[in-house]
């Protein structure tokens, strides 16, 4: 009855055997073949007669002794016990070869089983798989524009060279960065997810190309263009962020540097029709004014000393007089007068005109502070009409600061542009924004009337103007005023 029910139950074993669907080979712990299925006999083209009782390492290599443990498997699981897996490629073909021991009561081998596994579509799948990544990797690598990733936590997880660049962390010792969130100002970071979560802007999970601040290792704020996304895995759960950024800092400075033009043409433009009419004007009450100079002097020489009328005369006179001068002044913003020049040294005509300036009481309480570089920085100038430039930007100067505060006075070169440079700075209260671009403008002023013309800055501007040079405000605040002067340098030709 045992050997019966032994027998069926070996018949059912070698069935399942010989149905398994790897290629599947039995051998004996001294190497005998003990028996192989049929996708095994199918495999090798063999017949079970022809393989029982071989040695396997003559079935498999022809070979008479048996391989060394480091080359074989079989080897291996016998001296340690436990199964092992092998891959190799064969005649364009990857095998997955799984040993395993089949141990007896005493924990010893009495079978090994081997078995052989076609892997060559994982393989193939594997090494496409691994060609795709490293396109991915090289295509992002290579952008030009930065891409960042990070996990559902925010760890950064990718950070393409551009954005190593864009962020300061190329020459950097140790990373700066452990969160996403430390790319933005402080808070940003939150915004731009709900931003991204936000269904209506650009669709769920996304934007595209919205203007963007991020904070380099140096902590220095960039403009940037920023594209994101949320990735999302199968189940709609959030798996991890991306952004794309552009810096903007280039497109910036070119933008600044397009309105600084357009605003220095339509200022040009401004006070070049300002200067004609000041030209024409100032012609035209030229005579009239030197009748009533000449007929009311006359008159009063012909007053005798007493007479009553003789104080509202040389009232008339005073005013005429002071008529005159603004006439000559508009003459010299509209360049209708002479013009001498002479070669000085820069600094030189700095000293001349402190010492010109003629009411010296409202430097009293004034620390003047000289910052003279002493490079050649020779200027070919109207020493007369410069030094009223410059006279006229120290009193604003003391007159914005009501007499008391600081003034620094600068000079400085450009030796490749061949440019000299006057800064004349103050610690007044600023320049009103709203102001700024009427500063130039002939009779603007905020002072009170009578004590200026306001024809200052507007002399001051035509006179840099036809020396090729240019007046500006470089700097206006409540800490204070800076107006730059800027000058062809002169050079003299070598001997
Ligand atoms: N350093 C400065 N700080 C603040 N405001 C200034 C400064 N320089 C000039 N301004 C402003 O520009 C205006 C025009 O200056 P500008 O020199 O042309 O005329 P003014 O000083 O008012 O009169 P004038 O020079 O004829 O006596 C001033 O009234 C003042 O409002
Ligand atoms: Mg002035």
């Amino acid at each position: 009855m045992n050997n019966v029910v032994d027998k069926e139950e070996l018949n059912w074993r070698l069935r399942v055997f010989d149905s398994l669907s790897y290629p599947t080979l039995i051998i004996r712990p001294d190497y005998t073949l003990v028996s192989a299925n049929r996708k095994f006999l199918e495999l090798f083209e063999e017949d079970q007669e022809r393989i029982r009782n071989q040695k396997c390492y003559h079935f498999f290599y022809k070979k008479n002794t048996p391989c060394r443990a480091e080359d074989c498997p079989v080897v291996r699981v016998l001296n340690t016990h436990q199964g092992q897996t092998v891959t190799w490629r064969k005649e364009g073909r990857w095998e997955d070869r799984v040993f395993s021991p089949i141990l007896d009561d005493n924990g010893e081998v009495v079978y090994i089983i081997e078995s052989i596994r076609d892997v060559t579509r994982v393989k193939m799948l594997e090494s496409e798989l691994s060609e795709t990544k490293e396109l991915i990797t090289r295509v992002v690598q290579s952008s030009a524009s930065a891409i960042v990733a990070a996990d559902r936590k925010g760890r950064i997880q990718l950070m393409n060279r551009a954005a190593k660049e864009l962020f300061g962390v190329v020459n950097k010792e140790c990373w700066p960065f452990d969160n996403a969130e430390q790319l933005y100002p402080p808070g940003k970071a939150k915004e731009i997810m709900s931003m991204l979560r936000d269904e209506t802007m650009g669709g769920k999970g996304k934007l595209s190309g919205v203007p963007a601040t991020i904070v380099s290792a140096d902590g220095e704020e960039i403009p940037v263009e920023m594209s994101a996304a949320i990735i999302y895995d199968d189940d709609d759960n959030e798996s991890a962020t991306m952004a794309i950024y552009n810096d903007q800092r280039k497109k910036r400075e070119i933008e600044k540097k397009l309105k600084d033009a357009q605003q220095q043409l339509a200022q040009s433009e401004k006070m070049a029709s300002l200067g004609q009419l000041a030209a024409g004007v100032a012609h035209e009450i030229n005579n009239p004014l030197t009748g009533i100079l000449m007929y009311s002097s006359m008159v009063l020489e012909h007053l005798e000393t007493g007479n009553p009328l003789r104080k509202d005369l040389e009232c008339v006179i005073e005013d005429a007089n002071r008529c005159k001068e603004i006439v000559k002044s508009l003459l010299v913003y509209s360049r209708s007068t002479d013009s001498r020049r002479q070669i000085i040294h820069i600094n030189k005509l700095v000293e001349q005109s402190f010492r010109l300036t003629r009411d010296q009481k409202i430097f009293r309480n004034i620390s003047i502070h000289k910052e003279l570089d002493d490079e050649m920085m020779l200027i070919n100038v109207d020493t007369n009409k410069l030094s009223q430039v410059i006279i006229n930007l120290i009193i604003n100067a003391a007159d914005a600061m009501g007499g008391r505060g600081e003034l620094i006075v600068r000079t400085y070169r450009n030796k490749s542009a061949q440019k000299v440079f006057l800064e004349i700075a103050d610690t007044g209260p600023g320049i009103a924004e709203e102001n700024l671009n009427k500063i130039f403008d002939p009779f603007f002023s905020t002072k009170p009337k009578g004590k200026s013309t306001g024809l200052g800055l507007s002399i001051a501007y035509g006179i840099v103007e036809e020396h090729g040079g240019r007046i500006s405000v470089k700097q206006t605040g409540p800490e204070g005023t800076t107006f730059l002067l800027e000058l062809p340098q002169y050079i003299p030709a070598e001997s």
